[in-house]
């Protein structure tokens, strides 16, 4: 692993003072804003009434039980999933329906899932270059001279060459990360980019992101690691039955949690 990855330790330690992104955060700048989202599948309401604002260099942490809608409301933020009624904006601009503008806008929004969707049949750097060179249009000296920048970063470079098969599950996990990182995207979604990960490769991938939340990246991340929420969010929202139901600083939320709902996962979470 390069050395611009912080110490391994942090990222498991709730106790430590939060360092997320605070002093990069411009309020005056909205780049994430979802009003009265509604989206049902089928008889099933996944979404209720959401609203929510994510302004310029804050990290967001959405915690919540298994099937509250966490996923949904990510995938709804890039489009890949459409919602009934709301409105989204990315950076001021409504979300748009189909075609070249909801291209656009999506290359604007960088996504990392629980499973790290390289492809398989191509190397780390191509992983890396291809969307740069399909997208972006760059030519293949810039991508690639890119790409090595954005392996650096997350400490992957010596795997330039490598198929995603030959990497660990947290390697692969960061190349993805870097992978989102070369389309210089304005806001990074994680969803619970570490529960595939063996334990002993979460921190290296958590690592990662704080390192991200503290240059100033915009960050929405699902995540059920509380320690890195405590270290790395400026703010937490808790979702449950399709609604949110809190949305606070990590320390009130932590330590004075509103609702029932809220002290009840806290407590189920917090005694593993
Ligand atoms: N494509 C789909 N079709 C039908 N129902 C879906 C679909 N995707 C999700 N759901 C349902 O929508 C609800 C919200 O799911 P979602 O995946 O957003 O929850 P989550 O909070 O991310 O849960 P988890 O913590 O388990 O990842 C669940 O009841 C789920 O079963
Ligand atoms: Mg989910």
């Amino acid at each position: 692993m390069s050395e611009n990855i912080s110490n391994p330790t942090v990222a498991s330690s709730p106790t430590t003072a939060r360092s997320g992104a605070g002093a990069n955060i411009d309020t005056n700048h909205t780049l994430v804003e979802l009003s009265h989202v509604e989206k049902h599948f089928g008889r099933l309401h996944v979404l209720k009434d959401i609203n929510l604002k994510v302004t310029k260099g804050e990290v967001l942490v959405v915690v919540g039980p298994s099937g509250s809608g966490k996923s949904t409301m990510c995938r709804t933020i890039n489009r890949l999933e459409s919602i009934d009624s709301g409105v989204i904006r990315i950076d001021g601009e409504p979300l748009p329906e189909e075609g070249k503008d909801l291209a656009n806008l999506r290359a604007e929004v960088g996504m990392v899932f629980q499973s790290f969707n390289l492809f398989a049949n191509k190397t780390i750097l191509d992983n890396v270059t291809l969307a740069p060179i399909k997208v972006r249009h760059m030519d293949r000296k810039d991508a690639e001279d890119l790409a090595m920048d954005m392996l650096t970063r997350v400490g992957v470079e010596s795997q330039a060459s490598k198929m995603p098969s030959q990497l660990s599950g947290g390697q692969q996990q960061r190349v993805a990360i870097a992978r989102a990182l070369a389309m210089k995207p304005k806001i990074m979604l994680f969803d619970e980019p570490t529960s595939a990960l063996d334990p002993e490769m979460v921190n290296e991938v958590l690592d990662v992101m704080i390192e991200l939340a503290q240059e100033g990246m915009t960050m929405i991340c699902v995540t059920h690691e509380m320690g890195f929420a405590r270290k790395a969010a400026d703010k937490i929202v808790f979702m449950a039955d399709g609604r949110i139901l809190e949305e606070n600083t990590p320390d009130e939320f932590f330590e004075h949690p509103k609702t029932q709902r809220a002290h009840d996962f806290l407590s189920k979470i917090l005694t593993h």
